[in-house]
């Protein structure tokens, strides 16, 4: 393939491509250089749950900026990390006490594994430090966010770089429901083999989001995996940075199992995407730990707590609270789930699943079997890219079965997508799909276009 230099000295993580030019976004929306209308149903990378175009949000980004753009937390606290530190108090169980404030996902997951080691070392207890994490997963891009990942397409170059976690399989209802991993004997059979003494905290995603898509977990499987950790002094840490803020229809994910972590990650949806913000939020005991041991949080980075990234988190949540975006998620739910229901009947569509405002669709070579699409077919990827042709936007994902194989695409509008625009998502989904699988061997129906691609 000859490679196509881009007009401007940037790149992108797809070389050689032309992107449309997004030139402006509002709600559910967004509208490129050529005046076309693109409707974003995955709001990007699950991010813009507020919807593009919220002023009110560039306004105190502006006066914040106006004011104090940014000062050191080493020297100063600032009236933005407070305020947002007090509205997200005011979401969250007392236990969950301490937000520490940065930028990305993974640089909270990192800073969350470091408080989790930190805690154990000025608990006396120095020789814990695994943190177990879950295949399928995602967890972040940077090193040990990486590490802790079971996506392999993803670590496969950088191997010799990754700790080495103790990892075991997230569970998949639809296609091993009851099985030790939906039960989370996995779990324990993994903290006892490693021994627990050597075992720090347990990371994972209430409802999975990109990595399996929308994966929700039996009833009882969070509130089982809690107890394991609780009974061998290991620590709870819920990645929400893509099922927090509102998008499964209740402010966290674990709110649906009646379990509260030990530590909270956020990002994405924390700033709807206008600005970088992630967070995590600890237990109380686990901070005050540290306050009494060496007094300090051994993790630094030059954008923690940033008044002016704070303040649009600000706006974000007090825009959310006013317009009640959280009970809007919970009750599109069905209207979300209708639309994507003539899905099911395609003969390569095996499961449609998810929560609130969060949908995953899987496609499936056989129905009956459940086996997955050889990788050669691209179907995540071509139905993304087919439904993007037709102005449609939503995240395709491959691996999710064995590493390799699996395809499935989110849906994951933002909160305040319109009733109409779910159908409209429903029918060019429907018709992006139909394309592709049309053109694929699945079992139970006859190819109509022009084989494989
Ligand atoms: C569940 C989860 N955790 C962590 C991350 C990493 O966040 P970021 O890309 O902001 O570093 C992501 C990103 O998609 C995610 O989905």
């Amino acid at each position: 393939m000859s490679y196509r230099f881009p007009d401007r000295p940037v790149f992108y993580r797809r070389l050689g491509r032309e992107f449309p030019c997004a030139v402006s976004a509002r709600g559910a929306w967004i509208t490129d250089a050529d005046g076309r209308d693109y409707l974003d149903a995955s709001s990007g990378a699950m991010v813009t749950s507020i919807g593009h175009g919220v002023a009110e949000i560039a306004d105190a980004v502006a006066s914040q900026m106006r004011e104090v753009a940014y000062v050191n937390g080493l020297m100063f606290t600032n009236k933005a990390v407070e305020a947002l530190a007090d509205e997200l108090a005011e979401l969250l169980p007392e236990p969950l006490h301490y937000a520490y404030f940065l930028c990305s996902g993974s640089e909270a997951i990192e800073a969350a594994v470091k408080l989790a080691r930190q805690y154990w070392c000025e608990s006396g207890r120095t020789t814990k430090w695994k943190v177990v994490s879950r295949v399928p997963s995602y967890h972040g891009n940077t090193l040990a966010a990486l590490a802790l990942s079971g996506r392999e397409h993803y670590r496969a170059l950088y191997g010799p770089l990754l700790t080495p976690f103790p990892r075991i399989p997230a569970p998949d209802p639809y296609r091993h429901p009851g099985c030790a991993a939906c039960t989370g004997e996995a779990l324990e059979e993994a903290i006892l083999s490693e021994g627990p003494d050597t075992v720090a905290a347990f990371l994972f995603e209430p409802i999975v989001g990109s990595s399996g898509g929308a994966v929700v977990p039996d009833a009882g499987y969070v509130r089982r995996v809690a107890e394991i950790c609780r009974r061998h002094d290991v620590l709870v840490i819920a990645d929400e940075v893509l099922c927090g803020m509102g998008r499964t229809g209740r402010w966290f994910a674990f709110e649906h199992f009646g379990v509260t972590p030990d530590i909270l990650v956020l990002g994405k949806g924390l700033t709807g995407g206008y600005a970088p913000l992630s967070a995590l939020v600890s237990r109380r005991e686990i901070v005050e730990r540290l306050a009494h041991g060496t007094g300090y949080f051994n993790h630094a980075q030059t954008y923690s707590h940033t008044p002016v990234i704070c303040a649009a988190g600000v706006a974000t949540l007090r825009f959310m609270k006013r317009l009640h975006l959280v009970d809007r998620a919970r009750d599109l739910e069905p209207l979300l789930f209708r639309a994507l229901a003539p899905l099911a009947g395609r003969p390569g569509v095996g499961d449609i699943r998810g929560k609130g405002l969060l949908a995953g669709v899987e496609f499936v070579a056989d129905r009956d079997t459940k086996a997955p699409f050889p990788r050669i077919d691209r179907v995540a990827e071509r139905v993304a890219e087919r439904a993007f042709a037709r102005g449609l936007i939503v995240w395709p994902n491959v691996g999710h079965v064995d590493g390799e194989r699996g395809d499935l695409v989110l849906v994951a509008p933002p909160l305040v997508v319109g009733e109409d625009d779910l159908a409209e998502i429903g029918a060019r989904l429907a018709a992006s799909i139909d394309e592709v699988l049309g053109e694929t061997r699945v079992a139970g129906s006859r190819p109509s276009g022009t084989g494989r691609l």
